[in-house]
């Protein structure tokens, strides 16, 4: 069978697939704020073409179908409460911050995965999602879990322009990249996968190596976006990672009686980083570009800190399995799921749900507000 990025219903019957076409012909309008058919209020009057999405799981809409890894989650319970339940690739029970300000915007509802064999011209030029579930800034967090890094995102990005030029040729190309929001998320990986997890990078380089590492790499990341015509890109810090339950689990499995509580030297590093990110994005702003800042980890902090002003009842623990250690394959159709997600911070055991979502979206919004009047 031809791989595709609806691999999960790609093995039952034409008249199925028939059924998925409508399903997602319809999907258009169900959220958001719509006025008249199909035409979504631009705040601000903005101009955005398109939206650009590169980095990890927190913004892959399911460029991992396709690829010969484990990091994968087009499967239940994942998707759960997304339209029609559809298991996409995202990393969560519904929507993606991206998917949300991509709707925000005024482009459209969902962010499609680039890797999808069926995307029509008009959602290539409104946006694509490049990013890849297990990625990182650095090459080897993507290579031990077989996932796409970042230069290849860069890849698929230059390839994509050649389509689109192809389609409206370069005139327009180019103009549609200029007003085109580019948004990154990586850096988390690099962290809990990779340097904490592993003695691959540790045995050579100091914390403070590793994060300098992680910067350069951030800053010719977007000196390359830039070279390639972009000129509004946000960028997201770290979230405070010893608050993911997967780290919790780790770091407290010697004592498994001791109380589930953030690990704050974890969520120090990501803290300490996110200072440095910000000291380097200031001198990279031009005359042409801007890059604006995201804070994440702040509003995250808050709804752990202050569950209940949000909602959630649950902190520590994701929504599927036991909620300890299961993410990407590990919670799947056999797990046992909690009834109400919205209750939890988080869906698995690594990725927030699609209500702490809407909750960080909101917390970006002024940002968002900021890079639509540049
Ligand atoms: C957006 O454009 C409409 C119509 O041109 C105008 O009436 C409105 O004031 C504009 N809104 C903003 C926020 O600029
Ligand atoms: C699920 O939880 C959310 C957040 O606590 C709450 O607002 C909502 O009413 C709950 N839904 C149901 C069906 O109980």
């Amino acid at each position: 069978m031809k791989c595709s990025c609806h691999v999960m219903f790609l093995r039952y019957s034409p008249v199925l697939l028939f059924l998925i076409f409508i399903i997602s012909s319809n999907i258009k309008g169900e959220t958001g704020t719509l006025t008249k058919k199909n035409v979504l209020i631009r705040p601000f009057n903005n101009t955005i073409s398109a939206i650009f999405v590169f980095g990890d799981s927190t913004v892959d809409p399911g460029n991992n179908n396709c690829r010969p890894t484990v990091t994968k989650s087009n499967f239940p319970p994942y998707g759960r409460d997304f339209v029609n339940h559809i298991p996409t690739g995202r990393f969560t029970n519904g929507r993606l911050v991206t998917d949300m300000t991509a709707s925000y915007i005024g482009l459209k509802e969902f962010v499609p995965p680039y890797l999808d064999p069926i995307l029509s011209l008009e959602e290539l030029m409104t946006g694509v999602s490049f990013a890849s579930g297990g990625s990182g800034l650095d090459p080897l967090t993507a290579q031990i879990s077989g996932v796409i890094p970042l230069e290849q995102q860069l890849e698929y990005f230059k390839e994509y322009k050649i389509r689109v030029e192809n389609e409206i040729g370069e005139e327009k190309t180019k103009l549609l990249i200029s007003k085109a929001m580019f948004l990154i998320s990586a850096g988390t990986n690099d962290f809990v996968i990779n340097y904490f997890n592993t003695h691959l990078r540790r045995h050579s380089n100091t914390l403070l190596d590793y994060q300098q590492f992680l910067l350069q790499l951030t800053q010719q990341f977007l000196k390359d976006l830039m070279t390639e015509g972009a000129r509004v890109i946000g960028i997201v810090g770290l979230p405070p990672m010893g608050c993911l339950p997967v780290v919790i689990t780790m770091k407290t499995a010697g004592s498994p009686l001791q109380p589930r509580q953030c690990i704050d030297s974890y969520s120090e590093v990501g803290k300490e980083y996110n200072q440095l990110l910000q000291n380097m994005l200031k001198n990279m702003n031009t005359y042409d570009t801007k890059i604006i800042y995201a804070d994440i980890y702040s509003p995250l902090y808050d709804m752990v800190q202050n569950p209940n002003k949000y909602g959630f009842n649950n902190v520590y623990s994701g929504c599927c399995g036991t909620g300890l250690f299961e993410l990407a394959l590990l919670c799947n159709p056999n797990s046992l799921v909690c009834i109400n997600a919205s209750e939890y911070i988080f869906w698995d055991a690594v990725h927030p749900t699609q209500a702490t979502y809407y909750n960080l979206f909101n917390s970006l919004r002024p940002t968002v507000d900021v890079m639509l009047k540049l």
